[in-house]
């Protein structure tokens, strides 16, 4: 069979360390034939180990014949314009969460890949990790009974003095014109899984952020919030992506039922962590943490099979739609000092919030 050609829109952090190398885990299936960049040493490293093109604009890519999907991984404000464009080149869209920055832009991707006839998901990582996968399954079988409580922590470093990460000052995501901040594009995961936990729409949210590092220009980079969805069943979630550098990624999702609880943590298989302002010491550990290869080949190769298959995709984009709507309320809640209380939604957009 042959295989899918993918052309790749956005080369930095993510495209390296999880879409290239999930590519490369697929290459029997997949074939990267372009990668573009603002960055031509982005898209140029990208594209070399596969003999595949370059290109500083992604409208060159798109305007080649060879290209059956787009994998878009820039920065969210980019998101709605390139997928607008891939669905309108007649492009399968594959896009890194979180789906958009505003719901405008999200209802715009969906209609446009809708119009064009091409499939669309965003590529909401967790909801392909083993420990997600198993927790809902378990969920699904009425091991806990009806859900009451679902809370989902997470913490991160911040990057070395000088150095380039998100928030700095150099780095997009510190630069409130393009960047809503830690509520989606961190806070879109926890969004995303509260409610895929619940099954259940939001009701309302109270939230409150903070920015903690001093070359941050306004985006808040740490927040907490609470949500209330319908039929009673409480959120919660906590993400700080500032702590000391070198702080190890931790993820703790905890859920309570009715007739049981499950908990998802990293582990540390370490004995000592020492922080200190200009590095941590703890050894080995990275290799445990939640971002890992096999969630990035299971989310490439269920698009696929989508395709192929001509099949409806495994997270419509509906889902993470809902997930952006709801990270969104925490930021208005956040900016306004009150608690947001969400709508129920028109039918139409909430075909598939179920899925
Ligand atoms: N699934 C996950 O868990 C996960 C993890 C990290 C990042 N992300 C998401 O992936 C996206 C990219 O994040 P990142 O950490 O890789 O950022 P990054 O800054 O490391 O990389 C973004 C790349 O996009 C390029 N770019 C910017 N504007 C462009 C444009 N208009 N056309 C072409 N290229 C452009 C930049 O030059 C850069 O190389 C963000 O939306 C982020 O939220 C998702």
């Amino acid at each position: 069979m042959a295989r899918i050609r993918i052309g790749l829109i956005g080369c930095g952090g993510i495209a390296q360390s999880a879409h290239l190398p999930a590519m490369r885990h697929l290459r029997d299936r997949v074939a990267l034939v372009a990668a573009a960049d603002v960055d031509e040493a982005a898209a140029r490293a990208a594209a070399a180990p596969w003999g595949a093109d370059a290109y500083t604009n992604g409208h060159a890519l798109l305007a080649r014949p060879d290209i059956d999907m787009v994998l878009i991984a820039t920065p969210e404000a980019w998101h709605r314009e390139w997928t607008e464009a891939a669905a309108a080149t007649g492009r399968h869209v594959l896009c890194e969460k979180p789906m958009a920055t505003t719901a405008a832009d999200a209802d715009a991707m969906i209609d446009a890949c809708r119009r064009a006839g091409v499939h669309l998901m965003i590529a909401h990582s967790r909801r392909f990790t083993m420990r997600y996968m198993q927790m809902r399954r378990a969920v699904d079988r009425g091991e806990v009974g009806a859900v009451l409580l679902v809370r989902e922590n997470e913490r991160r470093s911040r990057a070395r003095r000088g150095g380039r990460g998100y928030y700095t000052a150099e780095h997009w995501s510190g630069d409130p014109a393009v960047s809503v901040g830690a509520a989606i594009l961190n806070g879109v995961h926890e969004a995303d899984l509260l409610r895929w936990f619940a099954g259940a729409e939001p009701a309302s949210v109270c939230c409150e952020h903070k920015i903690t590092i001093e070359c941050n220009r306004g985006v808040p980079d740490f927040l907490t919030f609470t949500v209330r969805f319908q039929g009673g069943a409480v959120g919660s979630s906590e993400l700080s992506n500032c702590l000391p550098p070198g702080y190890p990624a931790f993820h703790q999702f905890e859920l309570y039922g009715e007739r049981g609880a499950l908990r998802a943590r990293d582990h540390e298989l370490i004995t000592i962590t020492r922080f200190r302002e200009d590095a941590a010491e703890f050894p080995g550990g990275y290799e445990i943490l939640l971002h890992n290869l096999p969630a990035y080949v299971r989310e490439q190769a269920a698009f696929i099979d989508a395709i192929r298959g001509d099949a409806p995709v495994p997270m419509p984009p509906e889902e993470a739609r809902a997930a952006l709507r709801l990270a969104l309320a925490a930021v208005e809640s956040a900016r306004s000092g009150r608690t947001v209380r969400l709508a129920p939604e028109d039918g139409a957009r909430d075909a598939g919030a179920r899925a």
